[in-house]
């Protein structure tokens, strides 16, 4: 049977080198894959399986016979590209914010709402949520269909990966220059990130919410259900790879941490690690590489009628960005919405 053609944009990115190796373990239906990227990347190699593929400029691509593009190259890039790429047939899935509140665009976590896939036809484009987002609606959404969710208050520790590979350059330099007295320099973050943590992720807005806060609350109403309530704090820790988040959600009947606990452990995604003893929880070290959000510290809120707590933690480049972007391609294909433009032919 003939397979896809796959373009990976954003290759040598953070995000990007995921796709590929994700592409490669799940051993996703495809004839070629290409990696692209800007300019400053031609000849560049990156690794998919045992391959070894060289980075071609996404400008002077021609995406005619190109059946998914799997796009992680940031927001002014998608704007100007995806459009243009979409036109020439390949369904675009994208990574950015550009995208995911368009109404014509579809924000798919496909544990959540992989049905809504269908609505690419639009605009040839799909978006992929927030980090933060994938994984918090992975642990709600199993226990909404049970008890209906009225409110989440939501804190999260969000590790450098999330904001690309010179973040995490600046925190593996700052951290050097603790140890040696060396200069320490902030050009990503807007304090120093080594040793410290920041309560402030993308920009401030006029209400005094910032803009990652913001597409938490939006995006899960978006994908889930518009009739949650919502509020954020999103803070920035000097973890590598890895998005923890502290959640309270109150539900409009009562459920037991027996019955959430059982929910969450049969639930498609989820894995629940929750023993009352030191270390029986998951941390983002442990949770990094895995492609599943992990859920711990499960408790009864005594705050509010019917509240839980929990701890939730997932890989922000897998789960949060490049293993939901290919389940979102898989998904595409287990409901024949797409076929290959060589079979086609
Ligand atoms: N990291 C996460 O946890 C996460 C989660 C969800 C969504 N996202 C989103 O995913 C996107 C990529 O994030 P990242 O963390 O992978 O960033 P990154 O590590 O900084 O990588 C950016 C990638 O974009 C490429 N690029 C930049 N300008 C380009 C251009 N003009 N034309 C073609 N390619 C260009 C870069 O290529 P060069 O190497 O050639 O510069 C690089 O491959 C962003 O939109 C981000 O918001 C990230």
């Amino acid at each position: 049977m003939m397979g896809y053609k796959v373009a990976v944009v954003g290759a040598t990115g953070n995000v990007g080198r995921e796709m590929l190796n994700i592409l490669a373990e799940r051993e996703f239906p495809a004839d070629e894959v290409v990696a692209l990227a800007s300019r400053r990347s031609t000849g560049a190699e990156v690794s998919y399986g045992d391959q070894v593929l060289k980075v071609k400029a996404l400008d002077q691509y021609d995406f005619s016979e190109v059946d998914i593009c799997l796009m992680s190259a940031g927001g002014a890039v998608s704007k100007e590209q995806s459009p243009k790429i979409a036109a020439q047939g390949a369904v675009v899935i994208d990574n950015s914010s550009t995208w995911r509140m368009d109404p014509d665009v579809p924000l798919i976590v496909p544990e959540v709402n992989a049905d809504a896939v269908a609505g690419f036809r639009k605009k040839g484009i799909i978006a992929n949520p927030n980090c933060s987002t994938a994984q918090l609606v992975v642990a709600l959404k199993p226990l909404h269909d049970r008890a209906r969710i009225k409110r989440v208050v939501v804190a999260t520790y969000q590790s450098v990966s999330g904001a690309g590979k010179d973040a995490m350059d600046e925190l593996f330099s700052q951290t050097k220059a603790v140890f040696t007295l060396g200069d320490i320099e902030s050009k990503k973050f807007p304090k120093r990130i080594a040793f410290n943590l920041i309560p402030q992720i993308d920009v401030f807005m006029e209400d005094g919410f910032t803009k990652e806060e913001w597409k938490l609350v939006a995006e899960t109403k978006k994908i889930l259900d518009p009739k949650i309530k919502l509020v954020a704090t999103c803070v920035r820790v000097p973890v590598f790879i890895g998005h923890s988040e502290a959640v309270n959600i109150e539900f409009d009947q009562p459920i037991s941490v027996e019955e959430a606990r059982s929910i969450l452990r049969n639930a498609p995604g989820c894995v629940v690690i929750d023993k009352h003893e030191p270390g029986g929880y998951v941390t983002p070290h442990e949770a990094a590489g895995e492609n599943a959000t992990y859920i711990s510290r499960i408790r009864t809120d005594p705050t509010v009628d019917n509240g839980l707590v929990l701890w939730i933690v997932s890989d922000n480049l897998r789960k949060g960005a490049a293993l939901n972007a290919v389940q979102i391609a898989e998904s595409l294909i287990n409901r024949k919405l797409i076929q290959a433009k060589k079979k086609a032919a």
